[in-house]
């Protein structure tokens, strides 16, 4: 027998994007310099979004999408140290704007991921002055656009961001700590490119990077608020989700996972976060003994785990918004189904108390997957990058009757 199993009314339905991996055009980040160094895959136009953004838009809309998360490019609006572009905040308003006309209410990134060159060749987040320098941006951003959008997020995932770029090697700055290939704490089986440096003091660095980008979420927040009081202001958070077998070390083993990735650093921001946006896509249990069917990037197909991340979240008592959830699957073989089973976990925690709000799928359009380039296809809609074509991947109309009837099928 089958029941329906209804959200809450006003939940909001969509997907997201990141700037980077979409607009296309962007030259002055650390990424495209990495990109010209060989180091990463190139960018180039990526999806032309900074100027198809209308078109897209327009097919988010027909799938029934309510709600849409975007980031806004640092470089591109602060493209000197201290020097903002007029211009470039025009275009974003032009883009929320764009995203009003079709009933879709925008939930803002202010960083996802890539660097002003200038503040990445002066330091970056290492730089003592980091969170004053973030804060000054992100509070100057919400004030230009805060009669468009009433949701920002400061920041995505800060502790991806730190751990490939200062552990694992593989993302600019590209510092290594050869230590961690041996730890397995995710089950991405990510690709470790060669990096040039490999140190203890790579350690040492990451640590201080993540008490930064602590800072400067706080900083952030405090600066925003000073300008726009009213606005929510979340932080999105990769939650990688530990669990274990029935045994007490295995059970002990997860506890402390589980607080050294998430608790440690949610703990430092809950007193400044309005909401909290989950990016889920792991599952672990230690433990396990279980072959897992997988998706296009390796990772363990595990949908309804995400009922434990949000329970994770929950013990910080803020409304939570699922802000990236989905898989690469170029054949769109399993994403119906992985979509459907994630609405499910969704819906269980919502039963239980849980207060989410939102949930949007990564991503609306296949895009530039960063160090792995543009050959994984998380979008619920194809893009041909030779000729731009965009083409509604058939798991895309499931997602959209969880959208229109506002529940899912159990
Ligand atoms: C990031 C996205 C990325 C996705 C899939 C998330 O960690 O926020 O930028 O494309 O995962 O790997």
């Amino acid at each position: 027998m089958t029941t329906f199993r209804e959200f809450p009314s006003g939940f909001y339905w969509g997907a997201a994007t990141a700037a980077y991996q979409v607009e296309g055009g962007i030259e002055n980040t650390d990424w495209a310099k990495a990109a010209l160094e060989g180091r990463v895959p190139e960018c180039g136009s990526a999806c032309e979004h900074y100027t198809r953004y209308e078109e897209d838009f327009d097919i988010a809309k027909a799938l029934g999408h309510n709600a849409h998360r975007l980031s806004v490019e640092w470089a591109r609006i602060e493209p000197k140290e201290g020097v903002f572009d007029e211009e470039a905040i025009e275009h974003y308003r032009r883009v929320l704007q764009a995203l009003h006309d079709r009933g879709i209410t925008p939930f803002v990134t202010l960083w996802h991921f890539t660097l002003p060159l200038w503040f990445s060749e002066s330091g970056g987040f290492e730089r003592p002055d980091a969170p004053d320098i973030f804060a000054r941006y992100a509070a100057y951003v919400v004030a230009k656009l805060q009669d468009q959008c009433h949701f920002f997020s400061t920041m995505n995932e800060p502790p991806v961001y730190a751990s490939n770029g200062w552990l694992r090697g593989s993302w600019p700055p590209f510092h290594r700590f050869s230590f961690i290939d041996r730890v397995a704490i995710t089950n991405s089986n990510r690709r470790v490119e060669k990096a040039p440096y490999r140190s203890v003091r790579s350690l040492w660095r990451y640590l201080r990077v993540m008490k930064q980008l602590v800072r400067a979420h706080n900083a952030a927040y405090t600066a925003i608020k000073l300008v726009s009081p009213a606005v929510d202001v979340s932080i999105v958070y990769h939650v990688i989700v530990f669990g274990a077998t029935t045994s007490l070390w295995q059970r002990l083993r997860a506890c402390v996972a589980n607080y050294v990735w998430t608790h440690r650093f949610m703990r430092q921001v809950a007193k400044k976060t309005d909401s909290i946006g989950l990016n889920y896509y792991f599952y672990t249990q230690f433990g396990d003994t279980r072959t897992w069917r997988k998706t296009d990037m390796d990772w363990n197909f595990a949908p309804e785990y995400i009922y434990e991340a949000l329970k994770i979240l929950a013990r910080y008592k803020k409304p939570l918004f699922v802000s990236e959830a989905g898989l690469a699957d170029a054949k769109d073989e399993g994403r119906a189904e992985y979509i459907v089973k994630q609405v499910q976990g969704v819906y269980r925690a919502l039963r239980e108390g849980v207060d989410v709000r939102g949930h949007m799928y990564w991503s609306l359009l296949d895009n530039y997957e960063w160090a792995l380039g543009f050959e994984k296809r998380f979008g619920l809609v194809a893009v041909d990058y030779e000729t731009q074509t965009r083409t509604i991947r058939p798991s895309a109309y499931v997602y959209k009757e969880i959208c229109l009837r506002n529940g899912v099928v159990e």
